[in-house]
């Protein structure tokens, strides 16, 4: 690992950590040396996960809770700072669709959707920050999507929450900078997980991503797990408040 890569001694934060991207981000940071705290609602899920990084020599624990309960994330966040000491990386990256005309959407439906993708990062980082403050450093990155700066029809509820993920992102960069902390994102473009299976299962809706996209394929957890780590790392020290669109070029082809 370069140097400049390592999160040899950092402790990683990671929501959404049981599947699909999270678990490619969780894989891709214990690689890089860090210790990842596993969150997601089902602990039986989190503790295989936990096992399969151990098992590869990689330092794992788990933090079973609803991003959407707000004082179990931040109990949760204390209790790693009380054991580990640190809490240096937080990824906001729990969430699921809803896709829905926006006329039918009701607003427990929409609310629920702000709730985990917009509330509970804003949340849990001020929960990671209050400790970040005190080390004078920290990195939080939100995993937003294209979703937040363009838009398709019946998703709006998710348009608005990742929009918004991007502007936050943006305001806690300025706040938080003259404390050394960097706030990022990432917007993905379509990658296959558990939560597309059903647009990947679609092949004229897969075929049409693949041809949307210069890079002519669908992308993998494994692509959003490199930046997020450029991000945690110290070759990003000097980013702060960007939203990196990784999306193989979909989003700026005609
Ligand atoms: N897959 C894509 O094409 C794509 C594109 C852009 C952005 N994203 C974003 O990436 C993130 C991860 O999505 P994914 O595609 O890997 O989906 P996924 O369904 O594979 O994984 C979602 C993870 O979040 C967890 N989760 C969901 N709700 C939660 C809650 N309330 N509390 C705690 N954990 C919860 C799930 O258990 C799972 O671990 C989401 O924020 C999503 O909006 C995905």
């Amino acid at each position: 690992m370069t140097p400049m890569f390592s999160l040899e001694g950092r402790v990683a934060f990671v929501t959404g950590a049981s599947s699909g991207i999270g678990w490619g981000i969780a894989q891709g940071l214990a690689e890089a040396g860090a210790h990842v705290v596993l969150n997601a609602r089902n602990k039986e899920r989190l503790q295989l996960r936990r096992d399969e990084l151990a098992a590869a020599g990689f330092g794992a624990s788990i933090a079973d809770f609803d991003v959407a309960d707000h004082a179990a994330g931040e109990a949760a966040i204390e209790r790693v700072v009380a054991e580990r000491g640190r809490c240096d990386i937080l990824v906001n990256n729990a969430g699921m669709p809803l896709r829905q005309p926006a006329i039918e959407t009701k607003l427990a439906d929409w609310q629920r959707i702000l709730d985990v993708h917009l509330t509970a990062a804003f949340t849990l980082s001020q929960a990671a920050a209050r400790h970040m403050i005190g080390r004078r450093s920290g990195r939080i990155i939100n995993i937003g999507s294209i979703m937040g700066a363009i838009a398709r029809p019946s998703v709006s509820a998710y348009c608005a929450a990742k929009g918004a993920l991007a502007a936050l992102t943006r305001a806690l960069a300025v706040e938080l900078g003259p404390h050394g902390i960097t706030v990022n994102a990432i917007a993905p473009g379509f990658i296959e997980t558990e939560m597309t299976a059903s647009l990947v299962k679609d092949k004229a809706f897969y075929d049409y991503g693949c041809r949307r996209t210069p890079l002519g394929r669908w992308g993998i957890p494994a692509d959003i797990a490199g930046p997020v780590l450029f991000l945690a790392s110290g070759a990003a020290a000097y980013v702060n408040g960007a939203v990196l669109t990784v999306d193989g070029g979909m989003t700026i082809a005609l």
